[in-house]
């Protein structure tokens, strides 16, 4: 990584926007883009204004075999039967692997973690970091997401015999500082922690050459950005940086300013719903059989999530639903960690059904064989429409996504879907209508209310008596640390 890397973009001269190979970018109506020279233009209906690129792209690969990529990747790829690119892969791995900076947008479900993760990978790979200073660096905004994307590539990150590194807040900060002091190569973060580890001395980025932002365009948003920006300026300026996310709008623009130099732009999808394998569906619903409907849906015979707008409506929706006979958990930022990330696993191994949350688990989490997503309130914007969405339909399977909507939220209903570029269908629903048990699989619950049990470890303890259980709980906790041996954090 030998590039000048200057903050002043107007100074250079451009040729026009290297794209990825393999798409391309996606000119709306707007003639705004259609130049493609060295003038900036201003950035319609909310796109992001398309970064200026000097140097061309290199072209896409069909094969993980044509890329310049650690073998040992490429045997884990095979280990773990992932055969061929997905286009996201194809496209901006030739790039990102000879170190250039990344732009890139595909929609939900289309393989962006390993686009970032196996060159972060093959480029880190057999390094060694001291302790406290990380070399590589994923931001990602929720906890959840931290964990699966140090899941996901954890298999590759050993092949390689790199160190994941997992901060998120709600756990031990003990912890994760131990697992830094030991030496961790990448760190997978949400900003908040990372931010604390570092103001107490625990971390330092002035040796993180790779950075990658994943759901940037909520990293961007007002929430996030003055933390992620003050981590950016922390890490070496000389280094690499890769955006990542199926929503890529005008929030990332300083960011990309600031940050991207001579980026490669990876954008076939437009910033709308581009999943072909989902399905949408508006079901008109009265007020008053709302709850009715919902949980009819909620008892049908396979998973689902439902998204409702705060907390409270989570809590309140999960209780009725036991009560009702349905094996439902709420995810919701008012749980603790351990609570939050026992939910996700029981719903993950089926232990439970129905996932009632709020949007905190509306991106970038990825649960198998989820054929229906439930927005029992409405989404606010497009953007929460296709991530919530995008939990269905992923990596080419398919999946319908389910929108319940009330007489006087149909207005604003119509808005949103057509600002997220979709066509849905439309239909009248009524509790107990086989046309909603032909939508959503809906049936009549049990009446017999469930309890969904915690795993015995996890249970709270009670007076001297749970001492033992105890010593018993903490040891069963430090075995399940110890099958974890990559992933260092809590
Ligand atoms: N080349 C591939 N071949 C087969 N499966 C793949 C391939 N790449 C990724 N996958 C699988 O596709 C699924 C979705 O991938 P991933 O979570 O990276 O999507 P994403 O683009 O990040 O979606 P989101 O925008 O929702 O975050 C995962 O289960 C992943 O293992
Ligand atoms: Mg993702």
């Amino acid at each position: 990584m030998n590039r000048t890397r200057t903050n002043n973009r107007f100074s250079r001269t451009s040729g026009g926007p290297a794209e990825a190979g393999g798409g391309g970018w996606h000119r709306g109506s707007s003639a705004a883009r259609t130049g493609g020279g060295s003038r900036r233009t201003t950035a319609p209906r909310g796109e992001f204004a398309l970064p200026e690129t000097i140097t061309s792209a290199i072209p896409a690969v069909e094969h993980f075999a044509d890329l310049d990529m650690s073998t040992q990747l490429l045997a884990e790829l095979s280990r773990q039967g992932v055969a061929l690119p997905f286009p996201i892969q194809g496209a901006t791995l030739p790039n990102s692997l000879a170190g250039r900076d990344i732009l890139g947008r595909g929609r939900t479900g289309s393989g962006k973690t390993l686009a970032f993760g196996l060159a972060l990978l093959s480029r880190l790979a057999e390094q060694r970091a001291e302790p406290r200073q990380p070399l590589g660096l994923i931001l990602v905004p929720t906890r959840e997401l931290a964990q699966q994307v140090t899941d996901a590539l954890t298999p590759y990150a050993r092949s390689v015999r790199l160190r994941l590194a997992t901060v998120v807040g709600g756990v031990s900060i003990r912890r994760q500082a131990g697992a830094l002091s030991g030496g961790a190569e990448i760190v997978v973060a949400t900003p908040g922690r990372l931010k604390d580890l570092i103001d107490r001395g625990e971390c330092r980025l002035d040796q993180v050459g790779i950075v990658v932002l994943d759901e940037a365009d909520q990293m961007a948003d007002m929430g996030f950005m003055p933390q992620v920006t003050a981590l950016l300026d922390q890490v070496r300026p000389q280094g690499q940086r890769m955006l990542f996310s199926a929503t890529l709008d005008r929030n990332v623009d300083l960011l990309v300013r600031r940050y991207l130099t001579d980026p490669v732009v990876h954008s076939v999808d437009p910033s709308a719903g581009a999943v072909t394998t989902m399905e949408h569906h508006v079901l008109h619903v009265q007020g008053a059989d709302k709850h009715t409907t919902t949980t009819e849906i909620a008892a049908r015979d396979g998973r689902v999530i439902m998204f409702l707008d705060t907390k409270h409506a989570v809590d309140r929706l999960t209780q009725d639903l036991l009560r009702s006979g349905v094996r439902a958990a709420a995810l919701h930022g008012g749980k603790t960690q351990p609570q939050r990330t026992r939910t996700l696993e029981q719903f993950k191994t089926g232990h439970v059904t129905v996932l009632v949350a709020t949007n905190v688990a509306a991106r970038g989490i990825h649960v198998d064989n989820l054929d229906l997503v439930v927005n029992v309130d409405p989404p606010t914007d497009h953007k929460d429409y296709l991530h919530r969405g995008g939990r269905t339909a992923r990596a080419g399977e398919s999946g319908s996504v389910v929108t319940l909507v009330t007489p006087n939220q149909r207005r604003g209903m119509i808005r949103l879907m057509s600002d997220a570029g979709i066509r849905p269908r439309v239909t009248q629903v009524r509790s107990g209508e086989p046309e909603l048990h032909r939508i959503t699989g809906a049936r009549t619950p049990s009446g017999i209310p469930v309890v969904v049990t915690a795993p015995v470890a996890e249970r709270p303890q009670r007076g001297a008596a749970s001492r033992g259980r105890r010593r018993a709980a903490s040891a069963n906790r430090r075995a399940s640390a110890q099958q974890r041996p990559v992933e260092k954090a809590a």
